[in-house]
């Protein structure tokens, strides 16, 4: 690439041994865009991310960086963050870890870009939300499903109007988790321990809210019905353990105009549907089925009039009824876009919504979600303000 200017920027990514951390961030990101020859900056130049790899375990690190050609490692988020060539810090860690390593890094004077939730509770959250204005840092945090294809052309139904009024939005995520004694469970076990900042409310409710804000409307009041249908689990190790904390959470949120959105998340359901989280929306002029790739749609002009009727089987193929929104644009990683996204906002100051305060109001509904499942009230979600 003669001519073009190449800048780099180092990266200390934290909790890279995990899920989240690994696949999404490290391989899915960063490495996809050094795979790609950089990321190509509005001024001309090519910014190339240099991580270095954060964790607990030595012989995890050695070997992620060994396999992906990733020089620098470390078992110390101190000396980590002291070196002069890193400008941000990433956070993937366990939720329950990720609150004071945030601060260390705030006051080793870096940009933060950090997975949800940003912390257990919203004074937490929106501590770091202040701390991190007061250093004069950019933050930002992982909010992934508004980039999947599903939401983006749900999100474009929306902008063009051809819902008309939005009546309800109806969405339903989850999976069986196994219970980790006859197969392994595919979801790491503090997931299932309150004490370790799992619980299935504090990990999807920070979603659902820039989900429903970003796609619909404001939210304005929760219901939550929480459960623990699971009580016991089988650990990493082979260990039984009690499960302490949700594992199924049956909401209700009223949006600002009046729309009402219902959502469950499940761990233990098992899935009869087309993708792992699917949202159906009702329109006065037509609906929508959005998952994680495809969306469908009905409009009212094709809106069949079945008649009840349970002395017959069903005549018609409902799901036949509906039509594939198309593509109309390539979708690349949605952690990746976001990735991209907040690096030029870091490096050229381009706009980034997605700050510690829209983290905060995350976790806000997950603490309200919470609040509102113990008292069996319905909760009002206030405004949150730095
Ligand atoms: N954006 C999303 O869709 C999404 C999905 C799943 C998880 N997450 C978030 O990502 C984070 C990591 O989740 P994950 O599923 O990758 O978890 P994981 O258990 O697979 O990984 C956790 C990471 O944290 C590190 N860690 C640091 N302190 C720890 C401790 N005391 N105990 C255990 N691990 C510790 C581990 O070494 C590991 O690197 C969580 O905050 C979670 O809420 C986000």
């Amino acid at each position: 690439m003669a001519g073009i200017e190449q800048r780099s920027i180092g990266i200390v990514m934290n909790g890279v041994t995990g899920r989240m951390g690994y696949r999404q961030h490290l391989l899915r990101s960063i490495l996809a865009i050094r795979e790609q020859g950089g990321l190509r900056l509005a001024d001309g130049a090519v910014l190339l991310p240099e991580p270095i790899l954060v964790g607990r375990s030595e012989a995890k690190l050695a070997s992620i960086a060994k396999d992906h050609g990733i020089d620098r490692w470390t078992t110390d988020l101190d000396e980590a963050l002291a070196l002069p060539d890193t400008e941000i810090y990433f956070d993937a860690q366990v939720t329950s870890a990720r609150a004071d390593a945030i601060k260390k890094a705030i006051a080793a004077g870096k940009h933060i870009y950090t997975e949800k939730p940003t912390a257990e509770h919203t004074e937490g959250a929106l501590e770091l939300a202040r701390l991190a204005r007061d250093a004069g840092v950019k933050a930002g945090v992982v909010q992934d499903k508004l980039f999947l294809p599903g939401l983006r052309k749900l999100k474009r139904l929306v902008d063009g109007g051809f819902f008309g009024q939005i009546l309800s939005v109806r969405g339903e995520f989850g999976y069986w988790v196994f219970e980790g004694d006859w197969q392994e469970a595919q979801r790491p076990s503090w997931n299932y321990r309150a004490e370790d900042g799992g619980g299935i409310i504090v990990d999807m409710f920070c979603h659902w809210r820039y989900v429903l804000e970003e796609i619909f409307a404001g939210v304005r009041t929760v219901q939550c019905q929480g459960a623990t249908h699971i009580p016991r689990r089988v650990d990493e190790a082979g260990r039984s353990y009690p499960a302490t904390a949700d594992d199924a959470a049956y909401g209700i949120f009223e949006l600002d105009g009046g729309i009402i959105a219902q959502v469950n998340s499940s761990w233990a359901t098992r899935v009869f549907r087309d993708e792992l989280v699917e949202f159906q929306v009702d329109g006065t002029e037509g609906s929508a089925v959005a998952g994680l790739r495809r969306c469908r749609v009905q409009h009212r002009a094709m809106t069949p009039k079945p008649v009840w009727n349970p002395d017959l089987p069903a005549g018609e193929d409902f799901r036949a009824q509906w039509q594939e929104v198309p593509d109309n644009e390539q979708f690349d990683n949605g952690f990746k876009v976001q990735w991209e996204l907040f690096l030029k906002h870091v490096v050229l100051g381009e706009e980034f919504p997605w700050d510690f305060l829209a983290g905060a109001r995350g976790v806000q509904l997950a603490e309200l979600g919470l609040r509102a499942w113990r008292a069996g009230r319905r909760l009002d979600v206030p405004d949150l303000k730095l």
